[in-house]
């Protein structure tokens, strides 16, 4: 596989034709040729911080494995920015990784793991072309790999499956790619077959040559683990019947159609699958080859009345991420967008399309963990922080001439509810301005109605760990100590103010405006709301967008 193969392949004729016209819409063309936008979604511990350093290392942006991640006993905790993260173990912050491979500029951005904060993985996932959906091999597909991989679909954002954990026993390879299929209804077409059971990973069958790429291990996996290429009869002669029935297997697969086709690929129909063991650096380089020459680069994408913005098209980009406080030392706001089209140069000013006011871009970081670099330029794909912006949230689009707004990101359907009050009431101030803040960046939902008052808003989750990211940061960076009560709700509606009264009425119902002024109800249980509708069907009540969904 060659980045020729690539281009070729991905060459977008909007991006090709417009190209000529001018030398800055050229550079950004050739640039967004070369970007590979990516995002590894997959279930909590099925390695995807050990195979984001893996692909780091391999790209020669660290020396060695646990540089970047890391968790107990390993090097340090780089992207774990708060203390509840790092009790926890888990990643709240996302952010991107950006290394060059071969010719391409890959950028990896970074999902939190717990299902709890699935709403800002859907963030992500609308600022990238492509994801890489990690298995574990002793477990298939858990539930949130399939969560995330119906966000994917529903994108259309075309998905790589990697099997990792190979070099420990785990089950089948033909029984995985049955359940990806069954379970999922996407085809797997394997790009390398592996040669070995898991728990005995030898290397894997190229299956586009025939050839086998043989592996070694080095010390603890920290290095990148030497390869060796034998053609179909050395690796007979050196493994015997563990070559013959990898060679059969991959027969069969081929007879069954499971073979790569990229327009499949890209229609998001079929999903190349790789074997691989990102703790022993095994496979790792193939997973890198494969977004290289697979995975799209980035292409346009429509405003919300339907025009699109052509990669080549003066710059444009949508924010996706706010977030502050990353970590003790820089206290301050990052805004996180992705370039859309055209160039990026830090100091422009800029549109920002909800305002409608100037918006200078005079600090432009890349951030990964606790590494922050100024850009000074950056292309369609590229992730890039801007500092202090207040002004942006998740969903707002920053361009310049001519106009263009990106669709807003919707807001997931909450599903846990808290009422949340300064423990003094003397921090009233600090508690508002700090409860708008994390509103405004998405922490979570806030709700407000009449009765409760101003001092006493509630707040909305999709899961409940986000009731304890606002309580650390509330006490962290706005030193107000918080009480927080659990409300006894736990479905949410739409509604509209006409409706209202009516809902208010209701035993186990309460109606709340959001903050960007929708009407919501919440109701106690299910039940409740099902005979609520069935007794009065001129109430408006309409479902939100799912966190499954
Ligand atoms: P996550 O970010 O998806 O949550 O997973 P993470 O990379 O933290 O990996 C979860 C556990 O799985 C870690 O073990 C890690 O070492 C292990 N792991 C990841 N990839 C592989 C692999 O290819 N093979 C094997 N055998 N194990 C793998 P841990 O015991 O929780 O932590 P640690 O002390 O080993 O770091």
């Amino acid at each position: 596989m060659t980045t020729e193969h690539a281009s070729a392949l991905n060459t977008d004729p909007a991006t090709a034709a417009s190209g000529a016209q001018s030398p800055g819409r050229d550079t950004a063309g050739v640039e967004a040729r070369r970007r590979r936008t990516f995002a590894v979604i997959s279930h909590p511990d099925a390695g995807k911080s050990t195979l984001t350093e893996a692909l780091a290392l391999h790209a020669r942006v660290i020396s060695e494995a646990g540089a970047v991640h890391g968790k107990a006993g390993r090097k340090s905790t780089v992207s774990d920015w708060m203390e509840m993260e790092k009790a926890r173990g888990i990643s709240v912050s996302s952010t991107a990784l950006q290394f060059n491979y071969d010719d391409c500029v890959i950028n990896l951005v970074d999902t939190p793991g717990h299902s709890d904060f699935s709403e800002d993985t859907y963030r992500v996932l609308t600022a990238v072309d492509a994801a890489v959906m990690l298995i574990d091999a002793g477990k298939g597909l858990e539930p949130q790999t399939l969560k995330l991989f119906q966000v994917c679909r529903h994108r259309g954002i075309p998905v790589v499956t990697v099997i990792n954990k190979w070099d420990r026993p785990g089950r089948s390879p033909l029984e995985l790619l049955d359940e990806i299929e069954e379970r999922i209804g996407l085809i797997p077409t394997p790009l390398y077959w592996p040669v070995g059971i898991a728990g005995d990973f030898r290397g894997l069958l190229d299956r586009s040559d025939g050839g086998f790429v043989r592996f070694t291990r080095t010390s603890g996996g920290a290095t990148v683990a030497p390869e060796e290429h034998l053609d179909a009869d050395a690796a007979a002669a050196r493994e015997g019947d563990v070559w013959e029935s990898a060679v059969e297997e991959s027969e069969l697969l081929s007879e069954t159609g499971a073979d790569h086709d990229q327009e499949m690929y890209l229609a998001g129909q079929t999903s190349p699958v790789i074997f691989a063991s990102a703790m022993l650096n095994f496979g790792v380089r193939q997973i890198l080859e494969t977004l290289v020459t697979y995975a799209p680069p980035p292409h346009a994408r429509d405003g919300v009345d339907g025009t699109p913005r052509h990669v080549t098209d003066p710059f444009s980009a949508v924010v996706f991420k706010v977030q502050a406080g990353m970590d003790t030392a820089h206290r301050d706001r990052l805004a996180f967008m992705r370039v859309v089209s055209g160039t990026f140069e830090r100091g422009m000013v800029v549109t920002h399309a909800q305002t409608g006011r100037p918006f200078a871009t005079k600090y432009a970081l890349t951030v990964f963990g606790r590494d922050r670099n100024t850009v000074d330029d950056a292309y369609p794909g590229d992730i890039v922080g801007l500092v202090n912006a207040n002004a942006l949230a998740p969903g707002h689009t920053l361009y310049s001439d001519p106009r263009i707004e990106f669709a807003p990101i919707p807001s997931f359907a909450p599903e846990h509810f808290a009422m949340i009050s300064a423990r003094s009431a003397g921090k009233y101030k600090q508690f508002r301005k700090a409860i708008d803040q994390l509103d405004t960046e998405g922490v979570v939902q806030v709700l407000r109605n009449n009765a409760r008052g101003d001092a006493s808003p509630v707040m909305a989750a999709v899961g409940p760990m986000q009731f304890e990211v606002v309580t650390a940061r509330m006490q962290s960076e706005f030193g107000v100590e918080t009480v927080v009560n659990n409300l006894g709700y736990t479905v949410a509606r739409e509604t509209d103010k006409a409706s209202a009264p009516g809902l208010d009425r209701q035993r186990g119902v309460e109606v709340f405006t959001r903050s960007d002024g929708v009407v919501l109800a919440l109701f106690s249980d299910k039940w409740r709301l099902q005979y609520i509708e069935k007794e009065n069907p001129d109430l408006t009540l309409r479902p939100l967008v799912a966190a499954s969904d």
